[in-house]
């Protein structure tokens, strides 16, 4: 592994909506680079608790290095959908706060050799967790019909060829390998006219792909009710999201648990009897400033959105 580069993205909001104190114990879902992870350690000092979880060894493996002074912080190696069995299976204390910054890290992207970039020739594997018995990209890709990729391709990534591209890697005679195979046909997929634009085809399509192969929706579907059902009464929920399916899941979620009653819109009054079980922190999803964006592009998609729990 080499260095494991990820600089942390709305980390001065995170710390202000997740309000860690001393004496905490709190859960980073998505440990990563750990650039949360030590800041909340810091904060809630030698008295308060951390669990760090990644589906990626390599960041628990950085992170056992470069957090090893920090005899408070438990790490592990698990999918964020089973926060509750993870939590558990530490013995870790309800935490006064949650927070999953989802999505992939830098590292991942750039160094880790996964196939999740187009501008490198790698491996079409995309896997988050390498070390699970998981189908790859190059499964994928070989098992989807072309209506199931040209879905995958739209409702993932919002491209407009998704169905010209599905149909082009249909066609082909052989099984994909390598990243740059599958840029090649997404070029050659795309329209004269827009021929040019491949690069923001190419980054949709990738997306797509790698929302598919770790199931991102699906867990993070799994995961809020659980983080939420796990926090203490006053604890709080913080998402970080980079598309607009994650932010709109986040948003429903938190939505839903600030109404409290599930009657239907048609009935005159309410008969469920619900009452909100929680306050939302963010009236509209925080987004990352000019200064934070010029400095870290990656900040630019970013949206966080908050919860307390009542
Ligand atoms: C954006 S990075 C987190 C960066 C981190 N906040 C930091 O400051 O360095 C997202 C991380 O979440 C991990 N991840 C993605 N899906 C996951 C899941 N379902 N369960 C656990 N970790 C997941 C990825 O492997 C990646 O390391």
């Amino acid at each position: 592994m080499s260095d494991y580069q990820h600089v942390p993205v709305l980390l001065k909001e995170v710390l202000f909506y997740l309000n860690p104190k001393p004496g905490q114990n709190i859960v980073d879902a998505t440990l990563g680079g750990g650039g949360y992870t030590e800041e909340i350690l810091q904060i809630v000092g030698n008295k308060g608790k951390v669990l760090a979880m990644d589906l990626d060894k390599d960041a628990l493996e950085n992170a056992g290095k470069s957090l090893s002074k920090f005899k408070n912080l438990t790490l592990a190696h698990g999918n964020f959908a089973r926060i509750d069995h993870i939590v558990k299976s530490h013995n870790f204390p309800a935490p006064d706060g949650v927070v999953a910054d989802l999505g992939l890290s830098s590292y991942e992207l750039d160094q880790g050799g996964r196939g999740m970039s187009f501008q490198k020739q790698e491996i079409l594997d995309m896997r988050f967790d390498q070390s699970a018995e998981t189908e790859d990209a190059r499964w994928l890709l070989k098992n989807k019909s072309e209506k199931e990729l040209t879905k995958i391709f739209s409702d993932y990534g919002e491209e407009k060829f998704s169905r010209q591209i599905a149909e082009k890697l249909k066609q082909l005679g052989h099984d994909l390998k390598y990243t740059t195979d599958l840029y090649q046909i997404i070029t050659d997929a795309l329209p004269k006219p827009v021929k040019h634009k491949a690069n923001d085809s190419a980054r949709r399509i990738f997306q797509a792909l790698r929302i598919a192969v770790n199931h991102e929706l699906e867990n993070l579907e799994a995961f809020l009710p659980k983080a939420f059902d796990l926090l203490v009464p006053g604890g709080r929920l913080v998402v970080v999201s980079f598309q607009s399916l994650e932010d709109r899941q986040a948003k429903q979620f938190f939505n839903g648990l600030a109404k409290g009653c599930v009657c239907p819109v048609e009935f005159p009054q309410c008969v469920c009897g619900q009452t909100p079980r929680a306050k939302i922190l963010t009236k509209k999803p925080v987004s990352a400033s000019e200064l934070e964006i010029s400095r870290n592009p990656r900040g630019k998609s970013a949206k966080l959105r908050a919860i307390q729990k009542i």
